[in-house]
């Protein structure tokens, strides 16, 4: 009588990878979360097969940033080498990129900036090239999080012309000016370093402007369209859902993991039970894809209870 269920093959696992070589760095504020050398994220990929999740999203964390963040098209820099990695060793592995300048740039915002102006036109130029420089690396989708209008289609058509039209489009179609990415900055190092994202983020009092965004994205070119965050927006998946045949992606984002975590280290939660049930409300919310920190340990409590049916 069960309407829905969970299933590893609905998880991304989200992957920090860094340059150098034998690290595993963790991140304090995301415990069981690490930055990774290319070296060691072959490791971490290996342990991610072996649960049966499908699919990683990957962040790099550059050797230098720059006010135009041009590092992020580096094809030696981690992600490009990491992306290559992982598909010579998992081809079967579904490898999606992260695209954004935020990770790259010595201000931290996730654009071009002049004065206090995040620069919208002049960063899908970068973004496309940061698109491309994945795709050339092998990635089987890229994932836009910069949010800057219109760089859905300018990455489609700059991948089209390139001979990249096999490379899919997840597109971070709602994407909230949240307070949960508190944790994920300090993973990546992208705090901005003035003011906030609100000029090009999503208004967390809004839903109608979320649904005009999932639109022009599918009009766009993207391929799967995501909500982010994920458990304070339970009505927006639901709504994105209902006015779209396109697959809808959750992202149960940094801060709610931490959340997590920090109870249960305390004892104050019972971790599987919540993480279990949350995520099986996002799936009833009408999420057909999680992206969550907490795949792993997912993947090994479906895996038990499965085990004892
Ligand atoms: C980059 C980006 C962010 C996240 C994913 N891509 C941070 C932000 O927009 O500040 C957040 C992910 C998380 O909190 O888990 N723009």
């Amino acid at each position: 009588m069960q309407e829905f269920r969970l299933d590893v093959a609905d998880f991304i696992y989200p992957l920090f990878v860094t340059n150098g070589t034998g690290l595993k760095k963790a991140v304090p504020s995301m415990p069981g979360i690490y930055q990774f050398s290319v070296d060691n994220l072959m490791k971490e990929a290996e342990e991610v097969d072996r649960l049966g999740i499908p699919a990683v999203i990957l962040f790099g964390i550059p050797a230098a940033k720059s006010a135009s963040g041009s590092s992020a098209y580096d094809p030696e820099e981690a992600v490009q080498r990491a992306v290559k990695s992982l598909k010579d060793n998992y081809p079967h592995m579904v490898v999606v990129t992260d695209v954004c300048l935020c990770e790259y740039t010595d201000h931290g915002h996730c654009g071009i900036v002049r004065g206090e102006e995040i620069l919208n036109d002049q960063t899908l130029e970068l973004l496309c090239k940061t698109a491309l420089s994945h795709a050339a690396a092998g990635a089987d989708l890229v994932a836009p999080s910069d949010m800057m209008d219109g760089r859905v289609a300018a990455i489609r058509d700059a991948l089209d012309d390139a001979g990249y039209s096999r490379v899919g489009i997840l597109s971070y179609a709602v994407k909230y000016s949240s307070a949960f990415y508190g944790p994920f900055r300090e993973a990546a190092g992208s705090a901005p370093q003035f003011s906030d994202r609100r000029s090009y983020q999503m208004d967390p009092a809004n839903i109608r402007e979320a649904l005009k965004e999932v639109l022009l994205d599918i009009d766009e070119g993207a391929d799967i369209v995501m909500v982010k965050p994920a458990l304070s927006y339970l009505d927006v998946i639901r709504a994105v859902k209902e006015t779209t045949t396109c697959p809808v992606a959750a992202y149960n984002v940094s801060g709610e993991y931490s959340m997590v975590k920090a109870a249960a280290a305390n004892g104050w939660l019972d971790e599987k039970n919540v993480v279990l049930e949350e995520l099986l409300s996002m799936k009833r919310a009408g999420a057909d894809i999680i992206i969550t920190y907490h795949a792993k340990d997912a993947a090994r409590w479906l895996r038990e209870e499965g085990g004892r049916d």
